[in-house]
């Protein structure tokens, strides 16, 4: 199938669709006793995301579980900074683990020279995919955006408030620019190389986005989410881009009107009735039901997904969450929601 008679592309076209497409973030993940069934077996997280085999197949299992419109290719937005050059690792029960980096002598060691080679394997990912998804499926690529990817990089682990980066941020604009920078660039080239193999829709991540002032999301979230979109564009016009800006309340307004996303995934802190007044005449809307309700289950699950069908799918429209699928979610939920749409 043409790629832009594909559900998840029409709806980022701005065409508003009788069953919205639908995929959720973390699709593939713990929640799943077949994912399970794999991980067990790979030696840690990183290793497992760069042996293609495990990546395909792990990125299928939900395709083939819920027959999701749409595969997001298995991997990890701190591959970048691991292809950089800083030391990550994921530690049981802990999550992500960096070597900090806290100054312009820490920048400075890292390189972009060799990042598309270190990412081969993604590319390979991507190119395996497309042979063997089912041809209506669209492949979604991704990478973290640079704010949120810079976040992990100074902290150095997960579960902070980006205490470290925002100050340095504030104090020395300067240097901690040189960090965005090189993650602009670096992004750029790895969403190029992605498409080059198969990505027919990317997302960038910003889960962090939320944690920023005014002037601060202008100058770190949407400043550098825009070059990246104007780079890709250059070489792909055509490949639409979401943005996940989570957390920004609304600030997401001017994201949208200045990054050039084709669509905008939205978390579940913002009122559906200004989203569809305001927001889904610009863009097409992603989104939003809360996680935690997918975990919850019960008739509350059913209301929630027809609340949101009921205000969001009058317009451009992609079913999803609010934030990832966590582990304790019984899949079986999951199931009821793909149905509650496509019956809708
Ligand atoms: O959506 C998908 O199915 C594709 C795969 C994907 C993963 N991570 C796999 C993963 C995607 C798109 C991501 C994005 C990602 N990674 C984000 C942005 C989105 C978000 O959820 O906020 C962030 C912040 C990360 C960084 C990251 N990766 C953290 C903080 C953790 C640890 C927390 C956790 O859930 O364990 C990871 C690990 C990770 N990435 C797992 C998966 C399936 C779980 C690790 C495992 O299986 O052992």
């Amino acid at each position: 199938m043409k790629t832009s008679k594909k559900l998840l592309v029409r709806a980022l076209n701005g065409e508003t669709l009788k069953t919205p497409p639908v995929w959720l973030m973390r699709q593939a993940g713990r929640y799943l006793p077949e994912y399970r069934a794999i991980r067990k077996n790979a030696r840690n997280f990183l290793h497992f995301c760069y042996t293609p085999d495990l990546a395909v197949e792990v990125t299928l299992q939900p395709i083939r579980r819920y027959d999701f419109d749409a595969a997001i290719m298995f991997s990890d937005i701190l591959v970048i900074p691991d292809a950089l050059g800083q030391q990550v690792q994921f530690k049981e029960g802990e999550g992500p683990v960096l070597e900090p980096v806290r100054n312009v002598e820490h920048i400075k060691a890292l390189s972009s020279q060799g990042v598309l080679d270190h990412l081969s394997s993604v590319f390979e990912v991507l190119s395996s995919l497309r042979k063997e998804l089912p041809d209506d499926k669209t492949l979604i690529g991704f990478a973290g955006a640079p704010w949120t990817v810079a976040i992990y990089m100074v902290e150095g682990r997960g579960g902070t408030q980006g205490e470290r980066a925002r100050i340095w941020a504030y104090q020395d604009p300067q240097s901690f620019s040189s960090l965005i920078d090189l993650l602009v660039e670096t992004t750029t080239e790895y969403l190029i190389n992605q498409i080059d193999h198969g990505a027919e829709v990317l997302q960038l991540f910003d889960t962090w986005s939320g944690l920023l002032a005014e002037e601060q999301f202008e100058r770190w979230v949407i400043d550098p989410t825009r070059r990246i979109i104007e780079g890709v564009h250059k070489v792909h016009p055509d490949v639409p881009i979401i943005g996940f800006a989570k957390g920004s309340g609304l600030l997401v307004e001017d994201y949208v009107r200045k990054t050039g996303v084709a669509g905008i995934s939205l978390d579940c802190n913002v009122p559906l009735s200004w989203v569809k007044d305001v927001l889904q005449p610009r863009v097409t809307i992603q989104g939003n039901l809360d996680n935690q309700l997918l975990v919850a289950g019960g008739d509350q699950l059913e209301i929630g997904v027809q609340k949101i069908m009921a205000n969001l799918n009058t317009g451009p429209f992609i079913f999803n969450l609010s934030h990832g699928i966590v582990p304790q979610t019984p899949p079986e939920h999951v199931a009821r929601v793909v149905e509650c749409i496509r019956s809708y």
